[in-house]
């Protein structure tokens, strides 16, 4: 079985100390910088842009998986590959033309994702699983941190996990929103391959444990 990984949020960080943050991350146990591009549009919330990734990067040592949660994301596939992003993934409900989408990401160099919303099916993505590097599911609402996990979540990591199966792609299942080391260990039961944590790893007196413990557990 292939290592599950773990996907600090840096939306919980702290912006002021952001750089202290970077590297407690970089000297953990967690595989990906998960980074949230709000844009107040799409989702409620307007969360940081380009300059701040931009300063992330220069400290990041890890995988840097940005997730956009903005509408019509084509206009920035190329300015997130030029800032580094290693994975760009785009909400299936802010494209139009997804396959497009897919290609137009794959072409600039980085691994390709869809985020599915919560009252999304994953048996939307049927069609082009194959061509999708990584599944975002959220398991709360996008645009906020710090919110309770859906437990329905469980039902549609076990239904992907069929399709990815079913069409012997090699399409990586992430879970984004609510995560700790309550459902950790049921989600990587369901098929979750990549845990993003916000709040439970940043707002914890021990990040880097906290951290830890999340890889144990996913691992165990
Ligand atoms: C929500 C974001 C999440 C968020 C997760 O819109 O996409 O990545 O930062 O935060 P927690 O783990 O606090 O739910
Ligand atoms: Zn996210």
């Amino acid at each position: 079985m292939a290592q599950k990984l773990i996907a600090p949020s840096v939306l919980a960080a702290d912006f002021a100390n952001l750089q202290r943050d970077i590297e407690m991350v970089n000297k953990s146990g967690a595989d990906w910088f998960h980074i949230d591009i709000m844009d107040g549009v799409f989702v409620p919330n307007i969360s940081f842009g380009m300059p701040v990734l931009e300063a992330i990067k220069k400290h990041a040592e890890k995988t840097i998986d940005v997730h956009l949660m903005i509408v019509d994301p084509d206009r920035y596939i190329q300015t997130f590959a030029a800032l580094g992003a290693d994975n760009l993934t785009v909400h299936y409900e802010a494209c139009t033309h997804l396959h497009r989408t897919l290609q137009a990401i794959k072409a600039q160099g980085m691994k390709a994702g869809v985020a599915l919303n919560p009252h999304t099916s994953v048996r939307l993505l049927e069609d082009v699983i194959n061509d999708i590097d990584l599944v975002c599911i959220m398991s709360v609402n996008p645009g906020f941190g710090g919110q309770s996990f859906i437990e329905h979540t469980y039902k549609k990591v076990a239904d992907l996990r069929g399709i990815i199966t079913r069409n012997n792609a090699s399409t990586l299942i992430e879970i984004d929103g609510g995560v700790s080391t309550a459902n950790a260990g049921k989600l990587v039961d369901a098929g979750a391959d990549v845990l993003v944590a916000g709040s439970f790893v940043f707002k914890s007196k021990t990040p880097e444990e906290t951290i830890q413990e999340l890889k144990s557990i996913a691992n165990g």
